[in-house]
């Protein structure tokens, strides 16, 4: 996550500055504010008005602008910021950086700043390989800038090799590690399942639940920023996936449940997908016809699979640590104690799901975690940071 950090992008002249205006809203996702310059040549490619829209501020490219050095002096803006992020770079100001120049804002900020900064190349495969180029992407990296991509792959001049923008997901995921450099769970894979399933009916109708997703997604971005190696297998969600997770889409229980096995071995499992209970036992290939008068069909439910209790079963594929969620109305501690047994996982994570409270597609949660020491209830906190701190008591755990 990147609640409460500031970000300070800066914008160069390439095709892919328009893949810049999808990363401010990445970050912000993340709970990032970002401020933004343009250099002269990226107002070729992005307007300022687009750029300023999405980072909801004003927008930087003026080095002798006297309304903007009065507001905040051009060396304070840097310097406020906890990242300096240069996306795309161009070899033009990756040549500008190595040499120290501080010819426009944009290069006389990243002179001027003390914070750390990371760069995202993007430009044409012969640039990328020019010896000056790279050149100066050793002189930069010996100075501690840091790099993620360029990647290969066909670029918009028709040539094929490195020199693409890295994806955003992965300069967003890149930014995360220079900020978070605590990463206890680095090397550690996890699984974390999360959402509704959908039992299918017939082609077009199904069983679902209220489950939004919110917190199993939260535990899988929070797991990773600790540098655990997640895979999250998601129910259909409204939910965008999150960065530097890799995600498998499923619908029903049974598909949960491979996925799950295909995702191991794991370190650890957490599973705060609402699961059915059930599916339909025979599926109509046709869409069930509404005969006039008839009587409604009849649907026949038989048992899901249980994931946590497959996870939670000894053997060499268990994970280290399983845990489980449990969603109660009433007797909270009780039921998902006897839960925790029934199923044979290591934690529970019990919650109130009574309409009252809000926690089915709420952003906020109110849990206890049970473990063989007993019942520990947490306060009150949004899903991100009740997963931030469940993630820190996985790697306590795992450590
Ligand atoms: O998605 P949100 O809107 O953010 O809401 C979050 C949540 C309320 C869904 C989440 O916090 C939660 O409580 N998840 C578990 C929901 C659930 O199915 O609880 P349960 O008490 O019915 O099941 C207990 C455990 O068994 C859960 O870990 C569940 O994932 C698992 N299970 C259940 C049935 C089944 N066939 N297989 C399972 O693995």
């Amino acid at each position: 996550m990147l609640a409460g950090k500031k970000i300070f992008l800066v914008i160069a002249g390439g095709i892919a500055a328009y893949k810049s205006l999808e990363l401010i809203r990445r970050l912000q996702d993340r709970g990032a504010t970002v401020r933004c310059c343009l250099t002269a040549n990226a107002r070729e490619f992005v307007t300022p008005m687009a750029v300023s829209a999405l980072s909801q501020g004003p927008v930087y490219m003026d080095q002798f602008s006297l309304k903007d050095e009065s507001e905040m002096g051009h060396i304070e803006l840097s310097r406020q910021s906890d990242l300096l992020v240069v996306a795309p770079a161009t070899a033009n100001i990756l040549a500008r950086m190595a040499a120290g120049m501080a010819d426009e804002l944009a290069t006389t900020l990243l002179l001027a700043t003390d914070k750390p900064v990371l760069v995202a190349p993007a430009m044409n495969v012969r640039m990328w390989l020019h010896a000056a180029t790279q050149a100066n992407v050793a002189t930069l990296k010996a100075r501690g800038i840091g790099f993620v991509g360029p990647e290969e792959g066909a670029m918009a001049c028709n040539e094929f090799g490195p020199g693409r923008l890295a994806e955003v997901p992965d300069i967003v995921s890149a930014i995360e590690t220079m900020l978070n450099p605590r990463r206890p769970l680095a090397g550690k894979r996890a699984i974390v399942t999360s959402g509704p399933t959908v039992e299918p009916i017939d082609p077009v109708r199904f069983i679902a639940n209220r489950s939004s997703g919110k917190q199993g997604h939260a535990i899988a971005r929070a797991l990773a920023d600790l540098g655990a190696a997640v895979t999250l297998v998601s129910g259909p969600t409204a939910l965008d996936d999150p960065a530097g997770v890799s995600v498998v889409h499923v619908e029903s229980a049974r598909d949960m449940l491979a996925a799950c096995r295909a995702a191991l071995p794991a370190d650890v499992a957490v599973c705060a997908a609402a699961v059915a209970d059930w599916g339909v036992d025979t599926v109509a290939t046709q869409k069930l016809k509404k005969e006039p008068g008839g009587a409604p069909p009849a649907i026949r439910l038989v048992p899901n699979p249980d994931i946590l209790a497959t996870l939670s079963a000894p053997g060499n594929a268990r994970p280290r640590l399983v845990v489980g969620f449990a969603a109660e109305t009433e007797k909270l501690v009780e039921h998902a104690t006897a839960k925790r047994a029934r199923k044979g996982c290591d934690w529970i994570v019990a919650n109130d799901v009574s309409a009252a409270a809000g926690t089915f597609g709420g952003d906020s949660n109110q849990v206890t975690l049970i473990s063989e020491s007993g019942a520990d209830p947490w306060p009150a906190a949004s899903k991100e940071a009740v997963a931030a701190r469940l993630a820190d008591r996985i790697a306590e755990a795992l450590s």
